[in-house]
């Protein structure tokens, strides 16, 4: 039976050229490069100057993953960005890209699931193509989150840092079976009773000021490892794959432990876990698009790959896509 799927034409990124390595945090907060690479196998980041916003940073993403794509901007009828540090309170940074990009149709807007934010904006989105909204649709996950960090508290900002990825996703027909390219499922989650364990201390309705990121980390971790694991098992169980037919797990990159940990739960070879976070750390939203480039680039998917996309973030929020390249 054929059935509308959407699939993946092109994948670009884009980070910030100011690098922060963990020596030079060492020299604002009283931590160490052991300390950060044993705990977190974080090595450096990247950080936006002054002028480089979410949206200009998810311009740069976009653009090269509209040309890989081979598809012009005009032929975009739908843009959804998945930030937590959009460039306003409003507008959305997704109108802002949009214009940016000379994206004229349809709609824009953004998505706020913190680190799940591109599996929700992806989810959303393939929805959109699924009951024939939206042709040809851009994802985006971008973040600035050195612009909300506390720069004093060493237990958060060594995590951190600056970057975006995008995806073009098209409609096309498939015959409905497995072996189908593009998003093969979509799973989102969330349980607003751990808001206090991740979150920023401020926004237009409490503060009136933006505010800073405050996280209790072990029980983030607690919590990551296991409602990650299990939306990757309910995925599994839906779509009839084993753990290993996947060609390559594409994780929210927060922390190395966090995926050596659902690895071992799970039983997969650490080989099929792409880890890019000792080059950007954790950048939310543009963590798993960063690392899907990565992946493209370095050949470790190809068209036909079976690739997982999995996340969790404050909210708590999690997910994950499953698609074939
Ligand atoms: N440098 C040196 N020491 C530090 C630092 C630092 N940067 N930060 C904390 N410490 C100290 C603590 O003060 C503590 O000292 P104490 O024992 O004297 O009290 C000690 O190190 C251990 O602290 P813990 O918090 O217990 O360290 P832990 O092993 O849990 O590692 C970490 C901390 C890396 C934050 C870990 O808990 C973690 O990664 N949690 C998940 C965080 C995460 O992934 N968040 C994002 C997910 S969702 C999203 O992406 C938004």
């Amino acid at each position: 039976m054929a059935v509308i799927r959407s699939v993946i034409r092109g994948v670009g990124a884009h980070l910030p050229k100011r690098i922060m390595t963990n020596a030079d945090l060492a020299k604002i907060v009283d931590t160490t490069d052991e300390w950060i690479v044993e705990r977190s196998g974080i090595r450096q980041r990247h950080i936006a100057a002054d002028d480089e916003l979410t949206s200009t940073l998810g311009i740069a993403a976009s653009h090269q993953a509209l040309v890989r794509a081979g598809i012009d901007p005009v032929d975009i009828d739908l843009v959804v960005c998945a930030t937590a540090t959009p460039d306003r309170t409003f507008p959305s940074t997704a109108v802002r890209i949009q214009s940016g990009l000379g994206v004229t149709k349809g709609a824009a807007f953004d998505v706020q699931a913190v680190c799940s934010g591109f599996v929700y904006a992806m989810t959303i989105a393939d929805n959109f193509i699924k009951t024939g909204q939206s042709k040809r649709a851009l994802v985006v996950g971008s973040e600035t989150f050195s612009r909300i960090l506390d720069w004093t508290d060493r237990s958060t900002c060594v995590l951190f840092g600056d970057g975006a990825g995008a995806v073009v996703l098209e409609a096309q027909p498939q015959h409905g079976t497995k072996e189908d390219r593009g998003i093969l499922s979509t799973l989102i989650r969330s349980d607003g009773r751990f808001e206090d364990l991740l979150y920023v201390d401020g926004g237009p309705g409490t503060t009136k000021t933006v505010g800073h990121l405050r996280m209790n980390g072990r029980e983030v971790f607690r919590h990551a490892v296991q409602k990650i694991s299990g939306v990757i098992e309910e995925t599994l169980v839906a779509t009839g794959f084993a753990a290993d037919e996947i060609d390559l797990y594409v994780p929210h990159q927060a922390n190395v432990r966090i995926l050596d940990g659902i690895g071992k739960k799970l039983g997969v070879h650490p080989d099929k876990i792409i880890k890019t976070l000792d080059k950007h750390g954790n950048t939310s939203a543009a963590s798993i698009p960063l690392a899907l480039n990565q992946a493209f680039e370095e050949h470790r998917v190809r068209e036909g790959s079976l690739v997982l996309m999995e996340a969790m973030g404050g909210g708590f929020t999690w997910g994950a896509v499953l698609a074939r390249m």
